[in-house]
């Protein structure tokens, strides 16, 4: 196709670009699930956010629904992604009211720093189980809804003569970068990321053929996040230090996480599964594990 036909500002970046379309998100209540869901409903999408704080589930929920005016976003508290029932019910209460899920970002995620010599065989499950199953039990309660939406949006055939169906039925795993070279006193968390990144490519194999994508993306050290403000509190010095080993010289935001998930969302990306958008500024490849 010649390049002028391609039309990429009205074809892709546009207002309203996911109108129509409802996200699904673990995690919802966090610095970068927050941020995530907050761009897409932006740009047009409904939400239904899920997490175990049920005051800030509601708080965070209502915060993002003033990012365009007539959003619906609901945020769903006191479900723990250990159990699957409890994610079941979400789904159906979000089915019920948004009318379906178009996207999943499975995003909920439990650390804290620990060696594995203070690592008992229970704070290790527990992340495992939040983590890694958690994942796993957001994907199995959604598939049914994305493979209702692929099945909307994804029919071209085998050679498409174009994609304007716009995009259904994709998913986006929230991982880390701890495991590519093994992060002191987080070996919980590694081995648990490590496992959602194979998770999300077994899906993207298992579930392609059937119109859905599985991506993951993975956010290096982002600067306003609860978490980071906290240690930026302690330690600004440490902060400092810590820019000066990152490629690109400084920590990143929650909007260039939200930035790649549009990207992963949109018709830009509908060709691409089963890979990681890491957005890190570099940092993993000059990260030392010692
Ligand atoms: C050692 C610890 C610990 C610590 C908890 N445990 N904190 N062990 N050091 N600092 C142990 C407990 O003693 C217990 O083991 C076991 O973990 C389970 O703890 P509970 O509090 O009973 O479990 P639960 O209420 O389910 O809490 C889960 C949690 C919790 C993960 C342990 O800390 C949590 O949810 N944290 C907040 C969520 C969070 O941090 N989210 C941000 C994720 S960001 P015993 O043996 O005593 O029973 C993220 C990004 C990764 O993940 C990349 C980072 C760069």
């Amino acid at each position: 196709m010649p390049l002028d036909k391609l039309d990429y500002v009205s074809s892709v970046w546009r207002d309203n670009l996911f109108a129509g379309k409802v996200v699904f998100c673990t995690g919802g209540s966090g610095s970068i699930c927050s941020a995530q869901v907050r761009a897409l409903v932006h740009l047009g999408a409904d939400a239904c956010i899920v997490g175990r704080d049920a005051e800030k589930a509601l708080s965070v929920a209502r915060d993002i629904s003033t990012a365009r005016p007539g959003s619906k976003v609901i945020g769903i508290g006191a479900v723990d992604v250990r159990r699957v029932e409890s994610l079941q019910g979400a789904v159906d209460r979000c089915v019920e009211e948004l009318g379906g899920i178009d996207f999943l970002i499975a995003g909920a995620a439990g650390n804290f720093l620990s060696p594995v010599s203070n690592l008992s065989p229970n704070a290790f499950r527990s992340v495992i189980e939040i983590d890694l199953i958690g994942s796993f039990n957001a994907t199995k309660v959604c598939l049914p809804h994305l493979l209702e939406s692929a099945k909307k949006h994804n029919s071209q055939g085998a050679i498409p003569k174009s994609t304007e169906a716009g995009p259904g039925g994709r998913i986006i795993y929230v991982s880390a970068t701890l495991h590519y070279t093994g992060t002191p006193l987080q070996t919980h968390a590694a081995v648990a990321k490590a496992g959602v990144d194979t998770l999300s490519n077994n899906i993207a194999i298992e579930y392609g053929p059937l119109g859905i994508t599985s991506n993951i993306i993975s956010p290096g050290p982002i600067a306003d996040t609860e978490g980071v403000q906290r240690l930026v509190a302690d330690s600004a010095s440490a902060a400092k230090t810590r820019a000066k080993i990152i490629p690109l010289g400084r920590w990143g935001l929650v909007k260039e996480i939200a930035d790649a998930t549009i990207w992963l969302f949109s018709d830009a990306a509908n060709y691409v599964t089963g890979q990681t958008t890491v957005v890190d500024g570099g940092a993993w490849r000059t990260q030392s594990p010692s």
